[in-house]
């Protein structure tokens, strides 16, 4: 039985604690119409207020705690020892799990609460876009928990690849659509410019929000904005936990990015707490959004219907490339973790597919577990800093968030072994 008690009481939230004020999110100028105000209609109201919050500490409800508590919440903390043995570091090795939740990643801490919140505003429909799945099918199962109807706008790459994806949101109840579609207009014009597009994050979310706005539906957001990053500090607020009850105090703290949210999630605690020396973002170097991207203002979603905000970013029309299946295709960075990356709080590193493919099967020999192909960037920079203090003779003490495992994503493998191992 999970003990409740063990449970977060609060979110934490990063922003009254950055180095630097965070610019807001904008109004383009001169816009015919404010993408702010819009906001109102696209997202449930209790979200969009936590999303302009600037208190340091946020009560879970006690209904959100439960739902946590069903969902396996505390997620184990393990340590990777057979890792350690193999690499033959003086470093300890610690992970937090959150591929054991029902749905097999992070996402699921912060579609319950939003979901929640739809629910007790009297919204019967929810709306989101998802690219590899995982996002989906915790919008699918929250909206369930809440008896909401739930649409997904999936991907069409992801969405060709990923049949049993698909499957698990319908089993929950969820309806998915291979994004462009032609059930929005901004779909209807992508699809006429190329029928045969591959899709993105970025229209898939424009597509979701499109149809949220057109039906009175809500929309529930799965990474970037703040208030994402605040629901997942679940994560980072556990592990301090386990930690202090180890005696064990981290020096390093690592994680993948995507748009940024388990990471925000697990390391923000951390670092507000003064927590550990060093925090490493990682990302995917075929969509090299630290090494060439630029830190300015950009819309979210390609089509442009959410406000501007300041992040690291390839650009909102960007395209990844099709061929690659490591995930973590997103366009930009969440702004708080730009921030930080460009104040040297946090540092990055880009790796590419091959790299975590052979890390990602150092951890299925070591710890029996597949991983996410997004974790395993996590991984391929743990095992780098666990041998770099091998090499420097320091026991230091290293924690990555595993933010799912790979158990859907076999196809994923399967296709880059085939171009690795040719
Ligand atoms: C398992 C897993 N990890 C990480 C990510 C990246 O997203 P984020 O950076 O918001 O955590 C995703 C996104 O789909 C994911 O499914």
């Amino acid at each position: 039985m999970v003990n409740k008690d063990l449970i977060p009481k609060y979110w934490y939230n990063i922003i009254p604690d950055l180095p630097k004020p965070l610019p807001p999110p904008r109004d383009p100028p001169d816009a015919e119409f404010s993408r702010i105000e819009l906001l109102k209609k696209i997202l449930p109201r209790e979200v969009l207020r936590q999303q302009f919050t600037i208190e340091r500490f946020i009560k879970i409800p006690e209904e959100v705690r439960d739902r946590y508590a069903i969902i396996g919440r505390p997620t184990p903390l393990m340590r990777a020892k057979r890792l350690e043995e193999y690499l033959d570091t003086p470093a300890k090795i610690y992970f937090k799990f959150e591929g054991a939740t029902p749905t097999g990643s992070h996402k699921i801490n912060t579609a319950i609460p939003q979901a929640y919140f739809a629910a007790e505003e009297g919204i019967s429909h929810v709306v989101t876009e998802t690219g590899a799945g995982q996002w989906g099918t915790a919008v699918a199962l929250a909206a369930s928990m809440y008896d909401l109807s739930s649409t997904i706008f999936m991907v069409r790459v992801s969405y060709e690849q990923k049949p049993m994806r698909k499957t698990i949101m319908e089993l929950y109840g969820g309806k998915v659509y291979a994004s462009p579609t032609d059930l929005t207009e901004f779909g209807r014009k992508i699809l006429k410019e190329n029928p045969n597009h591959p899709g993105s994050l970025g229209i898939a979310m424009s597509e979701a929000i499109e149809f949220a706005l057109n039906h009175n539906f809500r929309y529930l957001v799965g990474s970037v904005l703040d208030v994402v990053l605040l629901h997942q500090s679940v994560i980072g607020m556990e592990a301090i936990a386990q930690l202090d009850e180890l005696g064990e105090e981290p020096d390093i703290l690592i994680g993948c990015v995507g748009g940024g949210s388990n990471f925000g999630g697990f390391t923000y605690p951390f670092i507000g707490a003064k927590k550990g020396k060093k925090y490493i973002a990682v990302g995917a170097a075929e969509i090299p959004k630290f090494s060439t991207g630029k830190y300015e203002y950009d819309y979210p979603d390609t089509a442009g219907l959410l406000p501007l905000v300041k992040m690291i970013t390839l650009g909102k029309d960007y395209v990844p490339p099709p061929i690659y299946a490591g995930g973590l295709r997103y366009h930009g960075v969440a702004p708080t973790l730009s921030l930080l990356i460009k104040e040297k709080i946090v540092e990055w590193r880009e790796y590419k597919e091959e790299e975590i493919y052979e890390a990602a099967k150092i951890f299925m020999k070591t710890q029996g577990i597949v991983p996410a192909p997004e974790s395993a960037h996590a991984i391929k920079a743990v095992i780098d800093e666990a041998l770099k203090a091998k090499t420097e003779k320091e026991r230091r003490v290293i924690v990555f968030n595993l933010s799912g495992h790979g158990l859907l994503d076999l196809g994923n493998y399967e296709s880059i072994r085939r171009r690795v191992e040719k």
